[in-house]
């Protein structure tokens, strides 16, 4: 078996990078696509779903698959500093990427709706970390002004580089389903993400879409994977949480507001692009309350033991309601991506405190008897 060494070095033929440029990379990608076996079942169809786990790249989301990609980009251009503006897991992927770089990494986050677990990334990556008194729109439109001035690449995912690596998940679905699914969920916030899978499965397919177009690399530049292993697409299903849904909408939305605080944006940076992957793969946006992303976070981590975040939550949230009601078909083969990991946000769980009990064999047979005793006659 060889070494891995991340996705450059493995899709480096399909990724615009030069075929002597050392990667910046941290091993991510090369994620688990793990069925789930319990809840699909509750939901009455018969469909098989299963989540691609982006929790576990190295900084524990997605973004690290965008961000291998730009960083080694930008240190190729010879910049020496990256700039994002973040709701969190952008900025702990940059912080993390640009010191495995040796640059200088700027984030700014919108004050008191970051998850403390990415707080914490940015801080013990050394990032410079601006908490602007505004959200993550304000901060985007700051981060457009500054890099006009000074001489700081931009790593957020209207840098093409970044879609350019998300794409790879999609390949990897590919290899592994040996076929792309019939259904393909994922939360939206920027809409970055699911245009990069679109644009994934679509070279995958041998397909021309609009959104390579969107994200800045003309029709010359596309890169198509040699191996053309389909002609089949997935429809894409986006999500958004209800109080932050502007593809409901319709329009921007000025203030949003939603407890999966990785998708609360208002004035996505990929608005075109998205709805050319909703028109190309004739999929649908919906959007999810609170209620049901947070209901589904807790059910897939005690009855599937996969912790993921909230926002990651709302793709098998809205896949759920999609089934029951009918809009996916029977019998489809689904992929939800879990974008991020649930570690980076305890504090969404609830109660933390704890029962404390002696430490003598008595107190612990008791409670593993009444345990046992009350599952089995349950
Ligand atoms: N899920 C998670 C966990 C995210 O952190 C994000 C975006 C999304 C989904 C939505 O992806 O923007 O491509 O539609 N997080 C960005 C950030 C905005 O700053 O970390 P998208």
């Amino acid at each position: 078996m060889t070494h891995y060494t991340g996705l450059v070095d493995r899709y480096r033929e399909f990724l615009p990078i030069g075929l002597e440029t050392p990667a910046v990379s941290l091993c991510e990608g090369n994620t688990p696509l793990i069925e789930l076996k319990h809840l699909p079942a509750q939901w009455g169809g018969k469909c098989r779903v299963l989540v691609k786990f982006e929790g576990l790249n190295p900084t524990g989301s997605f973004k690290d698959r965008g961000m291998t990609v730009a960083v080694t980009r930008a240190r190729e251009e010879g910049s020496e500093a990256v700039i994002c503006a973040s709701t969190g897991n952008t900025s702990a992927s940059a912080a993390a990427y640009a010191k495995r770089a040796g640059m200088i990494c700027f984030v700014l986050i919108p004050e008191g709706n970051v998850a403390m677990g990415k707080v914490a990334q940015a801080i013990v990556h050394g990032a410079t970390i601006l908490q602007i008194k505004g959200n993550f729109d304000d901060g985007m439109r700051l981060v457009r002004e500054i890099a006009e001035e000074m001489p700081v690449a931009i790593v957020n995912s209207i840098n093409p580089y970044r879609l350019q690596g998300q794409k790879t998940a999609a390949f990897e679905v590919v290899d592994e389903l040996e076929a792309p699914p019939d259904y393909h969920c994922l939360p939206v916030g920027n809409a970055g993400n699911i245009s990069a899978y679109w644009l994934g499965y679509c070279e995958m397919a041998g397909h021309v879409t609009q959104v390579g177009e969107a994200c800045g690399f003309s029709r010359d530049q596309r890169l198509f994977p040699p191996a053309i292993v389909t002609q089949s697409r997935p429809v894409m299903l986006g999500y958004q949480a209800s109080g932050a849904a502007p593809f409901l909408r319709g329009e921007p939305v000025e203030n949003p507001e939603t407890k999966a605080t990785a998708i609360r944006i208002g004035n996505p940076q990929s608005w075109d692009a998205a709805w050319a992957v909703q028109r190309e793969s004739r999929g649908w946006f919906d959007e999810c309350t609170d209620e049901e992303i947070l209901a589904m976070q807790s059910q897939l981590a005690s009855q599937e033991g996969i912790f993921c975040e909230p926002a990651s939550a709302i793709s098998v949230a809205g896949l759920m309601r999609d089934i029951q009601s009918g809009k996916v078909k029977e019998g489809s083969t689904i992929v939800c991506t879990l974008t991020g990991h649930g570690l980076k946000d305890p504090s969404v769980v609830g109660d933390l405190t704890l029962q404390s009990v002696p430490a003598t064999l008595e107190s612990i047979r008791n409670v593993v008897e009444n345990k046992l005793n009350a599952d089995t006659t349950a």
